[in-house]
């Protein structure tokens, strides 16, 4: 079934290059599913090397002027898009949940959670100060500049079809550089809208160009930008291999890369947590989306004192979620991308029973609702040889492990290349500053399972990534520092 918008220009089916929405090269087509049935609803080009490369002399093209923009102006540009992002939340939100699968709240919630980072950076843009610095000796002036750092390159993931590209662009139109950008094959109809409304609301020709792609072509398209000298910076949110191989291969032309790769995100809950909040916590955290997100806790240690209430009330709650399409106004949790992601769920929980885990509830494909859905699932007994320990499994699956001691499970909790949120629930203060010291993770919830604001610095450590996305420390990824130094002055 078609998918109708109250503006139905917002699915141009086409993708952005300079000022024109163009087909691809060769007229190849990309078809978009809906992850509730499997059935095709659009279909948007399928990009080649050549788009690409258009794209990028678009995109350099237009560096030129753009960064001559003033901040301020570029400011009101940036925010006139925030405007019109949240003038078009419902249609938006519609994109969304059709491409993506998640509840319609949730895509609302989600063009909410875009514009944020959008006016965040609106306001950024005026705030890139530099800096004067005391001379070491008389008759010299020393200045440190922020300068944008020139075509940037943003490959976005599916799960957060509008967050993810509004968190990466706004800050690079901010910083005055240009974009060009190959959203997620899976989803790629929200990007289109955000772009178109982005024009709609004054960013010139070139400063944002779109390459939409398959899984298959993906690599032609991002190997041109690799090997193009004039993209400076990468910006990737997706898995740790794909940003390892980003990683080395924008090392001959020594890109600036921002990686914001996969999790593996502990929950703790310590004997002295508040149990009530500790399951509220969990449900905000690992049911947002579904539980693909990559701060979404992967492994839940509860101390021995308070594990059979703990895993005993949130199975209740887990149990009672209303799984459903998107279309269904009281689905809570959706169908999941697509049938690898469904697989790897099924493989996870499998691999934790035949290894001694206990189903509380849940556990099961729900095949009655459609070709993608899981049921929310809570496991006793996991351990940390199971799949679901040590990979990151993207689903609504929470596997519970008992621990009785501090040390043991700070030790369990850090045992992951992965270091991108933890969560953990405690009361006493000392312990509470011993623990959030001791966590390897660039993000750690205290007593709090939703993290997620434009003001907060979101990223990782470890094989989790670098680079800062939102707050004070995001447009610091799109410009460089340039020192100037002026003599004879005395
Ligand atoms: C992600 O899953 O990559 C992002 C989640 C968030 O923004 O909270």
């Amino acid at each position: 079934m078609t998918l109708t918008l109250e503006r139905q220009d917002l699915m141009p089916g086409q993708q952005l290059i300079g000022a024109e929405w163009r087909e691809a090269s060769d007229a190849r087509r990309l078809d978009v599913s809906d992850p509730a049935t499997g059935s095709v609803f659009a279909s948007v080009p399928d990009g080649s090397a050549a788009d690409a490369r258009a794209a990028v002399d678009a995109a350099h093209a237009a560096f030129a002027t753009w960064r001559a923009v003033p901040a301020k102006q570029r400011a009101q540009i940036i925010k006139r898009w925030n405007d019109l992002v949240m003038a078009h939340q419902e249609d938006l939100g519609r994109l969304i949940s059709r491409e993506q699968g998640k509840p319609l709240a949730e895509g609302r919630g989600e063009v909410a959670y875009a514009a944020s980072y959008i006016e965040w950076f609106a306001e950024e843009a005026t705030r890139a100060n530099g800096e004067v610095i005391p001379a070491p000796v008389p008759g010299r002036r020393m200045f440190a500049l922020k300068e944008p750092v020139g075509v940037v390159a943003a490959i976005t993931p599916w799960n957060f079809p509008a967050a993810m590209i509004a968190r990466k662009i706004a800050p690079a139109l901010a910083a005055g550089c240009t974009v060009v950008c190959k959203p997620a094959e899976d989803t790629p109809l929200t990007s289109l809208a955000l772009v178109r409304l982005a024009r709609e609301a004054g960013v010139p020709a070139g400063v944002i160009n779109i390459v939409t792609a398959s899984r298959e072509r993906t690599p032609e398209v991002v190997d041109v930008w690799l090997d193009d000298a004039r993209v400076r910076k990468i910006s990737f949110t997706g898995s740790t291999p794909v940003g390892q191989h980003l990683a080395r291969r924008s090392a001959d032309t020594l890109k600036k890369l921002s990686l914001e790769l996969g999790g593996n995100a502990p929950f703790i809950v310590f004997d002295d947590a508040d149990l009530d909040a500790a399951v509220d916590g969990l449900m905000a955290a690992k049911f947002r989306n579904g539980g693909q997100t990559c701060v979404c806790p992967n492994r839940v240690f509860v101390h021995e004192r308070l594990h059979d209430a703990f895993a005993d009330k949130l199975a209740g709650r887990v149990g009672a979620l209303k799984v459903g399409p998107a279309s269904d106004p009281a689905s809570q949790i959706g169908p999941m991308i697509n049938a690898r992601a469904v697989e790897k769920i099924e493989r996870h929980v499998q691999d934790a029973l035949a290894k001694g885990a206990r189903v509380l509830t849940g556990g099961r494909r729900l095949a009655e609702l459609g070709p993608h859905y899981y049921a929310p699932t809570v496991l006793v007994n996991a351990d940390a040889t199971m799949a679901c320990s040590c990979e990151e499994t993207f689903g609504p699956v929470v596997p519970i492990t008992r621990f009785g001691d501090e040390a043991e499970v700070i030790a369990a909790a850090n045992d992951t290349p992965f270091g991108l949120a933890a969560y953990f629930y405690a009361s006493d203060v000392r312990r509470i500053w011993r623990v959030a010291e001791a966590l390897e993770s660039g993000i750690v919830g205290i007593n709090e399972g939703a993290l997620a604001a434009e003001a907060a610095p979101f990223g990782g450590v470890k094989a989790s990534g670098y680079g800062r996305e939102g707050s004070v420390h995001g447009l610091d990824d799109y410009v460089h520092i340039k020192y100037l130094c002026q003599g004879q002055l005395s």
